[in-house]
């Protein structure tokens, strides 16, 4: 998360360019498919459209994205064969008479709550394993898609991956007790539940990033003697919350010592924390209260 910030550093010691470009993935592929609902209608040529993108230069990029398997896939374990999976999804004829059968279920009108009815989505998406790779991802994204699509929500806000990440092995034998027991409920449960917590930690969030932002917002009103630059330094903080100095004042658009002193005095009163006191120069200044909230919700 840190590194997603830091974009413009150069590689440090915890550089993971693989998760940074997921994330990045992530974003540039839900952007995408809400941009391309206004020429394209939700459907499965959409889904191996997004697919493509959310696989570029990541895990599975070998993997045909953008492309539904012509092969038989198997799901479990790391290394496991075909002999020992957990479950081995329909063969490629089956799956494509699925997805159509899936894409159908989109659009049929059947007054399903939105939420248990990607509930369901999801776990069949899983279930049929479309792809030779990045199912995972694209079932995950398709959830606040669907609520993006459905305009239940206004952004694509619902980070749920890191509820199912945190909670993997039930998600997976829930996922299970449905194809093997056809227990939905267990399944409609979790999910519900997963939602749930997920929306309640984006409200304190968000609720903690305004307390955040009216706390400083008072503390530079007070220091500031009518420096403008100060209160826009902090507007702009919450944008690019990681930044040097040279950034600081092109940011503000002043000269770099004068970017340079409203540096100082954010670490004087407590907002920046020089994050590379090691280093003279290329030093980079975060805003940690404001990483800590972002943070939260995302790493185990
Ligand atoms: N042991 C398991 N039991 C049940 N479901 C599983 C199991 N292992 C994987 N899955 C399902 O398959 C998905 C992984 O499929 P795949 O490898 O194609 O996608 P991915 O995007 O690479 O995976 P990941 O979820 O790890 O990011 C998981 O997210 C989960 O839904
Ligand atoms: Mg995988």
């Amino acid at each position: 998360m840190i590194d997603i910030l830091n974009t413009q550093d150069e590689k440090g010691p915890d550089y993971e360019p693989d998760n940074i470009k997921e994330v990045v993935n992530y974003v540039n592929a839900i952007t995408y498919g809400l941009d391309r609902l206004e020429s394209l209608p939700f459907s499965l040529r959409l889904i191996r459209e997004i697919h493509q993108i959310l696989l570029t230069n990541v895990r599975g990029s070998t993997k045909n994205p953008g492309e539904f398997r012509k092969s038989q896939n198997w799901i479990g374990p790391a290394g496991c064969t075909l002999e020992n999976a957990s479950f081995i999804p329909p063969s490629p004829t089956e799956m494509l008479k699925s997805m159509s059968a899936l894409e159908n279920f989109f659009y049929e009108d059947d007054h399903i709550p939105a939420l248990i009815k990607i509930a369901l989505i999801h776990a069949q998406f899983e279930t049929i394993h479309p792809f030779l790779d990045g199912n995972g991802r694209m079932g995950r994204l398709l959830i606040t898609f669907w609520l993006c699509q459905k305009r239940i929500l206004t952004q694509p806000l619902l980070y749920i991956s890191y509820y199912f990440k945190q909670n993997r092995s039930e998600y997976y034998e829930c996922l299970n007790k449905v194809r093997f027991d056809g227990d939905w409920e267990i399944w409609i449960k979790f999910f519900l539940q997963g939602v749930a917590v997920t929306s309640d930690e984006a409200t304190s969030s968000a609720k903690a990033i305004l307390s955040l932002k009216k706390k400083y917002s008072e503390v530079l009103y007070n220091v500031d003697n009518g420096n403008s630059s100060y209160q826009r330094l902090l507007d702009l903080l919450f944008e690019y919350p990681i930044v040097s100095k040279k950034q600081v004042s092109e940011l503000l658009n002043v000269s770099e010592p004068t970017g340079a002193t409203v540096c100082n005095e954010f670490v004087k009163l407590g907002i920046l924390v020089d994050d590379t006191p090691e280093k003279k120069r290329y030093k980079k200044y975060r805003f940690a209260e404001y990483v800590g909230i972002l943070q939260k919700g995302t790493e185990l």
